[in-house]
């Protein structure tokens, strides 16, 4: 039997994955779940994987989850440092499922705790890679990951050859806007931008699937993951979703990984690696598919993917600044604050007004995304797109 903790269980991956260890309740056994205030279905969850610890970041909700559970041998905590602290609780796989910055801390205590550290929370990887791989490979700690295309990556990617690997390729949907003139892209509302049309995720993946960000940080979060140069990590846009990776070698083969757009499929491969478990998870009928299409991505349109590129050039500076104004800028954009096209002008200012500099530890990291949140906020103040909006 495995050992796991789920942190952002009560998320779409966190969700995804306790429909898994429930499936083969024989594999598994499931030590702490943490959310941030949706107590209800945390204790829901707690209950039905008969977790040993329920952990709720916000603390109003303590009392509300103590009660909930009440009755079931389940320790209960709350607070910041409490989903810190669940990340020390040892575990064979530790789930990394916190959306945004805020899983930063706690993955990097994971590192210590846990055998795998199973990471779909690319936030933290985008801003503080190189701190993040330098742990794990002091505390010898396994990442898979999550992420559909980079688990895809890491399926295919033969690191004994690596010299041979002449890049990687990362496919994108395109989002609901692919085919959508760009003037219209103004008027894009949040409900509009969450309607992903191949997955089904949480909200601030999902609207930053449509303006392409998500890959964006999946450009970064390859090279972290993988130790390629950008030169060697491309996009392909891939409406189908079928085609999730491919790792291409200096003989000409192009190995693919494909599957259906089901979340449940890569998380299943981390549960089980090195194994393989089966899942009740879509499968794919090849003889129906038509067609499986490809193509550049539109960078006038969407200028994420090529900010990515431009940030990894300069460093980490422009990598946590990337993250943050991002985060920032979604989260104004879901509080129909401003307006879709405002996230790129948002993120674009805010990366070219950083300076580059070295970050030399997690503190000076967390300091540093706190600087660039406030002034994200100021420069929304202070530019007029608040009332644009
Ligand atoms: N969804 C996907 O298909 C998918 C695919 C690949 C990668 N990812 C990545 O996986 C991560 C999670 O995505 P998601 O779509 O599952 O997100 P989500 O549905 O929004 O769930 C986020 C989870 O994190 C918890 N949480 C939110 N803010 C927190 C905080 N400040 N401190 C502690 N916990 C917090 C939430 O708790 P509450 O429920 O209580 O708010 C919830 O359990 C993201 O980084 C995303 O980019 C997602």
């Amino acid at each position: 039997m495995k050992t796991i903790s789920v942190l952002g269980a009560t998320g779409s991956v966190g969700e995804s994955t306790i429909d898994l260890i429930l499936s083969a309740p024989e594999q598994f056994s499931v030590e702490c779940l943490t959310a941030e205030s949706n107590y209800k279905k945390l204790a829901a969850q707690a209950i039905a994987v008969n977790a040993k610890h329920a952990v709720i970041a916000d603390e109003q909700y303590y009392d509300d989850l103590k009660a909930a559970l009440s009755g079931h041998n389940i320790e209960v905590t709350a607070g910041r440092q409490a989903i810190i602290d669940a990340a020390r609780i040892e575990a064979d796989i530790i789930i990394g499922a916190i959306v945004g910055f805020a899983g930063l801390e706690p993955l990097m205590v994971a590192l210590e705790h846990g055998k795998s550290v199973a990471i779909a929370n690319k936030e933290p990887l985008v801003a503080a890679g190189p701190l993040f791989m330098d742990k794990a490979r002091a505390c010898g700690t396994t990442i898979l990951p999550v992420d559909s295309e980079h688990n895809g990556v890491f399926q295919i990617f033969d690191e004994a050859n690596k010299a041979a690997i002449s890049r990687i390729v990362l496919t994108a949907s395109g989002g609901p806007f692919r085919t959508w003139d760009a003037a219209d892209m103004d008027a894009v509302t949040p409900q509009q931008a969450v309607a992903h049309p191949n997955w089904s995720m949480g909200a601030k993946i999902s609207v930053d699937s449509a303006t392409l960000m998500n890959k964006a940080l999946e450009v970064i979060e390859a090279c972290i993951l993988f130790d390629m140069p950008p030169e060697q990590v491309e996009v392909l846009v891939h409406p189908q979703s079928i085609v999730h990776a491919m790792v291409e070698y200096n003989d000409g083969s192009i190995l693919t990984h494909m599957g259906a757009p089901d979340m449940r499929t890569p998380i299943a491969h981390v549960l089980a690696w090195p194994d393989r478990m089966k899942t009740s998870g879509k499968t794919l009928d090849l003889s129906a598919l038509q067609t499986l299409d490809f193509e550049q991505v539109d960078h006038a349109k969407f200028p994420a993917v090529q900010q990515a590129y431009d940030c990894l050039k300069r460093g980490q500076a422009a990598c946590v600044t990337f993250n943050a104004a991002n985060e920032v800028a979604v989260a104004a954009f879901l509080a129909e604050e401003i307006s879709f096209t405002d996230i790129y002008k948002t993120v674009d200012h805010m990366v070219k007004e950083v300076e580059d500099r070295t970050i030399e530890n997690l503190d000076a990291l967390i300091a540093f995304n706190d600087e660039i949140r406030q002034k994200t906020r100021n420069f929304l103040e202070k530019s007029g797109l608040l009332r644009a909006a």
